[in-house]
């Protein structure tokens, strides 16, 4: 049995990871560690937690479609709401749960955010992983699993696709963020022989994406037939891979990996921003007119690529969602579940986290 620290839990990915892990490995605890920022939304888990957590169950929210959910009833679930740079937090969870394994998903994660402001980034990124990896070298946790990003690698011409073996060279203040965060793991495992695994997976696309991200923002846009916001010639190339996929991987690295290894998670599906947008359009009827091509990002990548050949051959995982079964998935789950974007996107959610813990 693992007694798992999930952190960041309450965003796009971690949630998903709960799920996943709570649906088929039920004889796991898991704690959800989470600031609840903007992208930090208990909605996400509402469903596996008894309708405490967002108190909408049962309030005519619409079912969602290709999700699988479990009961209710005696889920091996506990939420904390706090910060992981707050060490003497950290500690107590830690203790109080006996936990053995940390999977770190907390972080700022939007690059445009970084752009304006990004001393949060270093703060949550950077301090906040150096936190977690003292209390995990000082209370021998098990496992410590850092979930990176294939943009520490930086960008790539025309051809070519990032190994474990490419040096680290970010772009962003995000991807310099998270990769300052990969090197003190290391340095923590060669140190002090903390156990841990980095994972560095390219772009993440499914249901609960904060729709500030390409794929959410362009089909909430559709819908409501906005325009569609591309940056510059929307030729930027990314490699695209299906949530649910990105945590079976990291569920395969915490099961079968050697400590100190390092994977790359990608999906094989290298697309230009543009190529995504069309498909969006096409599956929901909506004319090309709807584009609207604007400033490109200062500093924007052109082109990422990654090998996942390590973990196929030394883990056996491998992408069960091609793009076109995933994008329609998606795009299913966003109409069916147009309540949860709406709350999102008024800032609903947010209300109600104020008055949820504003009194904690
Ligand atoms: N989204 C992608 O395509 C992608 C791809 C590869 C790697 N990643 C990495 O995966 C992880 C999760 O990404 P995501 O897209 O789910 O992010 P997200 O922005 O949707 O969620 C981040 C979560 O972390 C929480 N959080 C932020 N600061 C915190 C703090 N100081 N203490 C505790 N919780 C805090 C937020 O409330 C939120 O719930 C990140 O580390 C990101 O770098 C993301």
């Amino acid at each position: 049995m693992k007694n798992i620290l999930v952190t960041g839990g309450a965003g796009f990915i971690g949630s998903n990871f709960i799920r996943m892990v709570l649906t088929e490995h039920p004889d796991c605890l898991v704690v959800n560690l989470d600031k609840l920022t903007y992208a930090g939304n208990l909605e996400n888990l509402a469903d596996l937690v008894g309708g405490g957590a967002a108190g909408t169950r049962g309030a005519g929210r619409t079912p969602v479609p290709q999700v699988p959910r479990v009961t209710a009833h005696d889920t091996p679930y506990r939420f904390v709401h706090g910060d992981i740079c707050d060490a003497a937090l950290v500690a107590r969870v830690i203790d109080e749960h006996h936990i053995d394994t940390i999977v770190n998903f907390a972080a700022e994660s939007h690059v445009d955010r970084s752009l304006t402001g990004p001393k949060i980034f270093i703060e949550t990124n950077v301090t906040g992983t150096l936190c977690l990896l003292e209390a995990a070298r000082d209370r021998n946790v098990d496992r410590f699993l850092q979930v990176s990003t294939d943009e520490v690698y930086g960008a790539l011409g025309p051809e070519g696709q990032f190994t474990e073996q490419t040096l680290l060279s970010p772009n962003s203040p995000y991807s310099a963020s998270k990769a300052a965060a990969d090197h003190l793991v290391r340095a923590f495992g060669h140190t002090w022989g903390l156990k841990y695994n980095i994972t560095r997976c390219s772009n993440n696309y499914g249901p609960y994406q904060f729709p500030e991200k390409l794929i959410p923002l362009m089909i909430h846009n559709a819908l409501h037939d906005k325009e569609l916001p591309v940056y510059g010639d929307g030729m930027q190339v990314r490699d695209w891979l299906y949530v649910y996929d990105h945590c079976t991987a990291i569920w395969r690295v915490l099961e079968r990996a050697a400590p100190g290894e390092i994977y790359n998670i990608g999906g094989c599906n290298e697309k230009a921003n543009l190529e995504v947008v069309n498909i969006i359009l096409s599956r929901l009827g909506k004319p090309q007119s709807l584009i609207r091509h604007v400033k490109d990002r200062p500093g924007h990548d052109r082109r990422y690529a990654i090998d996942a050949g390590k973990i196929i051959r030394e883990l056996g995982w491998k992408p069960s969602v091609t793009f076109e079964e995933g994008i329609a998935r998606t795009i299913d789950w966003y109409l069916a579940g147009g309540k949860w974007l709406a709350n999102v996107v008024s800032g609903a959610y947010q209300q109600y986290y104020e008055r949820m813990y504003a009194n904690r």
